[in-house]
């Protein structure tokens, strides 16, 4: 099988009602479509969990999830839905997730994990420390969003020498030469800066599931090598359990 047939999305609000992704099953239906359409084989449902806030138990989100399950089936006997959160980061997230109120990325121990967007540096360093001391490996969340990283390679360089993983949105890398974020995230990505390109999909409106369209837009500017490390390799080495 051609690497770019079966994508494996890690970063997506795919379940009705869960968060501010799916307003319902039937716009779930319509993602799932526009997932398989974009050669995505394995979509890792991530609704976000807010230490503090109301959030969906574990066992009504596995529910939700083997609906959604039931529904992929129908499109495409392969297409799977596994489990996760996106964490909001607080000290308090290593308690939720060890007592299992919180969930890593498909029962293994990589975390995807999310800061408040203006956070400082050396607060976001903290949590990444908390997050690996306790033996979770942190994925960072959309890192474009951070204002304290923005345009700061070394920052990120630090981060990932910390034992952080790097998350970025497929939307983040499109645009052309002009668009100067874009261009900037094309570097880091080939800076080996970047472990893992999401969709981080919200509907079927905007936000959209979108994996092959990013491919496609990276390959006209960045080398095959690390566009398929990034969308093939990494992914399957977080769905094994083993260090990417
Ligand atoms: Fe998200």
């Amino acid at each position: 099988m051609n690497w770019q047939d079966n994508y494996i999305d890690m970063h997506s609000h795919i379940l009705p009602g869960a968060d501010d992704g799916s307003e319902s099953m039937e716009q779930t239906i319509s993602m799932l479509h526009m997932a398989y359409k974009e050669h995505i084989g394995t979509i890792i449902a991530t609704p976000h969990y807010i230490p503090g806030e109301d959030n969906p138990s574990v066992e009504y989100l596995r529910d939700i999830a083997e609906q959604v399950q039931q529904q992929a089936y129908k499109i495409n006997k392969n297409l799977r839905i596994l489990l996760g959160n996106e964490l909001y980061y607080s000290e308090s997230i290593i308690e939720e997730l060890k007592s299992g109120k919180a969930m890593t990325l498909a029962d293994s121990s990589y975390v995807l994990v999310e800061f408040a967007y203006g956070i400082d540096y050396k607060s976001m360093c903290r949590g990444i420390n908390n997050l690996t001391c306790h033996g979770y490996i942190p994925i960072l969340a959309h890192i474009e969003r951070y204002f304290c990283l923005h345009r700061d390679a070394n920052k990120v360089d630090e981060l990932v020498k910390m034992g952080c993983y790097i998350q970025m949105n497929c939307h983040s890398v499109m645009g052309g030469f002009f668009n100067a974020d874009a261009s900037y995230n094309r570097k880091l990505l080939n800076n080996n800066l970047v472990h893992i390109v999401s969709s981080d999909c919200h509907s079927d409106r905007t936000r959209v599931p979108m994996m092959q369209t990013a491919v496609k837009h990276l390959l006209k500017k960045c080398d095959e090598e690390p566009v398929k490390k990034i969308f093939l390799e990494n992914p399957t080495r977080i769905l094994e359990n083993i260090y990417i």
